[in-house]
């Protein structure tokens, strides 16, 4: 499968955001606040991504449906959870905020990758995951432009 396929694309962002969870749980102490600011832009963005370009359409195959409506669930879950994520929170409640953002993430990225994804790419061809990883990039980049 091609590099630039959404679905690898995400996978890629997927490993991203757990690897900035794990830096920021390694030192409880000090919660490093810059990198909390990056988890919380980058799961707005992934999130937003997946609802407007991927979601509508998966929905729409039979099988996906319920995976879909779930994803949906989960995905309000980490929302809720990163509005809790303030700068002028005591580091003890950043650190809280922050592993139940890494279970939630963990627990979702899991049926992604381990269910979702690998269903799509039997449901869909080359092209439509190319092109699909097209538009996510373009979105990305006009998302990253405003900020
Ligand atoms: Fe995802
Ligand atoms: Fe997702």
């Amino acid at each position: 499968m091609a590099k630039n396929d959404m679905l690898s694309l995400l996978e890629q962002e997927h490993k991203e955001v757990s690897s900035l969870l794990k830096e920021i749980l390694a030192h409880p102490r000090k919660p490093d606040l810059e990198k909390i600011q990056q988890v919380k832009s980058s799961l707005e963005l992934h999130t937003k991504i997946e609802e407007k370009l991927l979601y509508p359409k998966a929905e729409k195959e039979k099988q996906a449906s319920e995976l879909i409506s779930d994803a949906y669930k989960e995905h309000q879950e980490v929302k809720d959870l990163l509005k809790e994520l303030k700068d002028d929170a005591e580091p003890d409640e950043l650190i809280k905020y922050c592993e139940q953002i890494q279970i939630g993430v963990e627990h979702h990225v899991k049926e992604e990758e381990g269910e979702l994804f690998p269903l799509l790419r039997k449901l869909w061809d080359k092209e439509t995951l190319q092109d699909l990883g097209e538009k996510m990039q373009e979105m990305k980049e006009k998302e990253l432009a405003r900020h």
